[in-house]
């Protein structure tokens, strides 16, 4: 694992898209994987303002998103595909053929978890997966306790993770309690993996996975397998790593 430690989440983010611009200059038809949330804002306006500059070309990339809830449409505001393309499509003017995110309304979301892992495949697999990490060591929405060798898979969301989720929402009451992941093995599977940790709340966390044992308790620390990983972390989430 290589670990780049940045002063401030911007700082990070500025980093982050550099790694992010490197790999799409080296292959201009990079298969990204991407994560919503807090963690990657900073990222996404790094990217655009690459873009517009025209520091960088995206015409020929594909992004498949981690995760979206289960039960809301594309168009709802709280879904992830309306964060992507408020904080990156839009902005980067990435067209509809470009971006995948699992739909929250398929009707069958056993069949729409399948033709995504299969639609990754196709594309040739991640060349770049993009992480954040939840205060629970989740990675996408794969919750503690999620098989390693799991594959794209609808899953219950935690209460933790729907009170962490509930600051976007009007009320806990109106975070869907399903949704659609991409799972550990799909992440793993990915060429590089780019995760990002920022904030104190994630010191704890942050450690264990990296310092602790490789746990079910710990979805992140499957990462440690992974031949190829960068963390980019702030002082404020990587004291304890240095203490
Ligand atoms: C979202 C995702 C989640 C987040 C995690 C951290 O697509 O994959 O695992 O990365 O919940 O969220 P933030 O960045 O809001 O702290």
């Amino acid at each position: 694992m290589k670990l780049i430690n940045v002063a401030t989440p911007e700082e990070g983010a500025v980093k982050a898209a550099e790694i992010v611009i490197k790999q799409i200059k080296e292959k201009p038809a990079s298969v990204l994987g991407l994560p919503t949330g807090g963690t990657p804002i900073g990222l996404y306006s790094e990217l655009a303002k690459a873009v517009k500059s025209k520091h960088v070309d995206f015409s020929q990339i594909q992004t498949f998103n981690l995760d979206e809830y289960y039960g809301l449409s594309k168009d709802d505001p709280q879904s992830y595909y309306t964060f992507m393309n408020v904080n990156l499509y839009a902005s980067c003017g990435l067209r509809s053929d470009q971006t995948h995110i699992p739909s929250g309304t398929a009707p069958d979301a056993e069949v729409e978890v399948n033709a995504y892992e299969a639609a990754i495949a196709q594309a040739g697999g991640l060349d770049l997966q993009v992480l954040g990490i939840g205060g629970n060591g989740h990675i996408g929405f794969n919750e503690p306790g999620t098989d390693p060798k799991s594959r794209t898979h609808v899953v219950t969301l935690t209460r933790n993770t729907r009170e962490a989720n509930a600051r976007f929402f009007t009320s806990i009451d109106e975070v869907p309690t399903r949704a659609m992941t991409m799972g550990i093995q799909t992440i793993l599977d990915a060429k590089v993996i780019l995760l990002l940790v920022f904030g104190a709340n994630k010191a704890d966390i942050l450690f264990d996975a990296f310092k602790g044992p490789v746990s079910l308790n710990n979805p992140a620390s499957f990462l440690q397998n992974h031949p190829h990983l960068i963390v980019i972390a702030d002082t404020a989430a990587a004291t304890r790593l240095y203490a």
